[in-house]
Order: structure tokens, then sequence, then C-alpha cells
């Protein structure tokens, strides 16, 4: 296939917290699984990270660190533009036109902001954090990406992303294409491990809830060890069994082996033995990613450098479309 004729992927990761298997099995594995097939961007988001309070010093560390954990999962420089959303203005330029089209009562009802204000309530959130969505549809379509690899989470927001473009398209004649979602059967969900009605998230406080993609192995092991389990021994998915659907469905996204043919393996055998394979099996993924991730942040130049190189490529990209939007809107 021709590169220029490739469909092209657009897909970030926020550098806040830190990066887990939830967002290794619903996100960073799928894209390596096919950076071939694709013209393939992965940015760092960082301005979205901003949208909650954020130690500068930290967020450049994690900012480095995600670039490491990006090329240690096996995403090539040679055939992904890799970069730092910050590193391109034209990301926050385009979300400022499409904040004219987006509508209150639309970014009211993304269930992301309603659950991350939960607690604190609304009146104390940022107004970014209300508009993130907003910025995210800016990313996707300053590519005019056609696919967008994601966990189920962002389903809700790639929904809106379509929106924007085709009320955009409508209002002001063809300009953006409507991406479309990627998301996978296993691995698209993953729940904490404590918790399983609750999502892995990075920003956890409770480090038992999520495997993190740089815990040693023995952490590994114990957080799989420690995971709850439902009332019962049987080794089966169903929805009156969150916890036991939850690590089937980790070990599944993990080995890629249908659900099912786990199911056979384990019936009649307890949840220890279970347990410790699906321990083995994470910690035989992770611990190579893990090494690799350590030894590029060993480089943080060579990382720097290469988000440079990224940032440039993508700037000029991108340059093309935000100019036609902002002709078109008449600026
Ligand atoms: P973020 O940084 O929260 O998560 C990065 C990716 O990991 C997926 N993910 C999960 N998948 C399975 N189980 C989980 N528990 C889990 N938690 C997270 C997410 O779905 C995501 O694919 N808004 C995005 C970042 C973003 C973006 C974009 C993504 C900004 N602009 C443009 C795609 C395209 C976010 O906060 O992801």
């Amino acid at each position: 296939m021709e590169r220029e004729r490739r469909a092209r992927v657009f897909s970030g990761i926020q550098p806040s917290g830190n990066l887990h298997i939830g967002n290794y099995l619903g996100a960073l594995k799928n894209w390596v699984a096919i950076q071939d097939d694709y013209e393939n961007y992965f940015c760092i988001v960082d301005l979205h990270a901003l949208t909650v309070p954020q130690d500068p010093k930290e967020l450049r560390r994690k900012i480095r660190e995600v670039a490491a954990i990006y090329l240690a999962a096996g995403l090539d420089p040679g055939r992904c533009v890799i970069f730092r959303q910050s590193r391109v203005p034209a990301h926050a330029e385009l979300c400022w036109l499409l904040n004219g089209i987006a509508r209150f009562g639309e970014l009211s009802r993304m269930t992301q902001f309603k659950d991350k204000t939960r607690k604190e309530g609304t009146e104390s959130a940022s107004a970014g954090l209300f508009d993130y969505p907003v910025l995210m549809a800016a990313d996707i379509l300053l590519y005019n990406a056609q696919l967008v690899p994601v966990g189920d989470d962002q389903r809700q927001h790639l929904e809106l992303t379509r929106t924007l473009a085709r009320r955009f398209n409508h209002l002001y004649g063809e300009t953006f294409v409507v991406p479309e979602p990627m998301i996978m059967k296993s691995g698209a969900r993953v729940m904490a491990l404590d918790d399983p009605t609750e999502k892995m998230s990075k920003s956890s406080p409770r480090p038992g809830s999520y495997i993190s993609i740089l815990d040693e192995p023995d952490a590994i092991r114990r957080k799989v060890r420690r995971a709850v389990t439902d009332s019962g021994t049987e080794i089966k998915a169903s929805p009156e069994k969150p916890a036991i659907t939850n690590l089937l469905d980790i070990y599944s996204a993990t080995t890629g082996r249908p659900v099912e043919e786990i199911e056979d393996e384990y019936r009649g055998r307890g949840y220890g033995q279970f347990k410790q394979d699906l321990a083995e099996a994470i910690v035989e993924v992770l611990s190579p990613v893990r090494e690799r991730a350590l030894a590029l942040l060993d480089d943080p130049r060579g990382l720097d450098e290469l988000l440079e190189r990224g940032a440039e490529k993508a700037r000029e990209v991108s340059r093309p479309i935000l100019a036609s939007a902002q002709a078109k809107m008449g600026l």
C-alpha cells in the first residue's frame, strides 16, 4: 500500500498519574498492532493534563515517561509521528474555533465530566475540565484522522467529535473527516482490582486498584493476589460476577485467548491457581515494556529530540487543515 493512501489514525494519552494495564490493553497495545497499516499520529496530550492541577516538575517528568512507554511498548518512530500536544499550537487554536459551535448542553452531558465532578461539585471544576472534549475533538479533526483507537470510556467523546465535525461541515462546507472510534472487544474497559464497579484509573489514590505498566513483577503478583473476587468459586464471566469477569477480560486481552477457552481451562479449579497464572501472564507482557522504558528514560535528551521531530511533522501536517477551517469561518 502506498504510504499516502493509508488511512490516518490519531490517538493520545494524558501524561498524568501512572499509566496502567487498562491504558495498555485498551489503547497502546492496539496502536502497536495496527501501526503498519495506517499513517499514525500518537500524541502525549499534555494540555489535557492541565485541566486538573499538576506539579510542573512532575508533569515534565511524566511527559518523558509516557514517551518512553510509547516506544517501549513497541511504537516505531519510523512509522508513527510521536509528539506532545502543547508543541503544536494548532490544537488549542482549533479548539477555540470548535468552541464556537459546541453547545453547553452537550458538554454538560459528558459522563466523564459528571464523574470527575461528582465528589467536589461543578462549582470549583476548571473551565478546562468542562471544555476538555472540545480540545479532544480538535486533536482528532486537525489531522483528518479516520480512525481513533481508544478504550470504551472515550466512546462518548468520540461521538461528540463526530457531531462537531458534521456540524462544522454543514455550517461552513466540507472541511473535516468524520472519524470512527476503534474499540476492541476485550480490554476496552478494565475495572479497578479492588472495586470491579469502578473503572481502573490513572488518578486513583489507591495503588492496589491498578497495575502500573512500570510496576515491578512482585508488585504485579501481589496486586493480582489481592484483587477482590466474587462469592462462589466458579471462574466464569457473568454480570453477577463483576470481579472475576474483569480478571477474565484482563487475562483474555493480555494473552489474546478467548474468555471461553480460559473458563474451560480453569473449570473446577480454584481462584488461587487462576490468579497465579494471570499474574505471570501480565508479568510476561509488562516486564519487557518496563525494562525498555527504564532504559530509555536514561536518555532524556534523546526522548526530547524525538518528541520535537514528531512535533515538526505534526505542525506541518495540521497547518493547512487549521488554515482551511479558519478561512471557512471568515478569519
Ligand atoms: P486517558 O489518558 O485517560 O487514557 C488513555 C487511553 O487509555 C484508555 N483507557 C482505558 N482502557 C481500558 N480500560 C481502562 N480502565 C482505561 N482507562 C483508560 C482510554 O480510553 C484511552 O484510549 N481523553 C483521552 C485522551 C485524548 C485522546 C485525544 C484520545 C485526548 N485527545 C484524541 C484519542 C484521541 C484520555 O483522557 O485518555
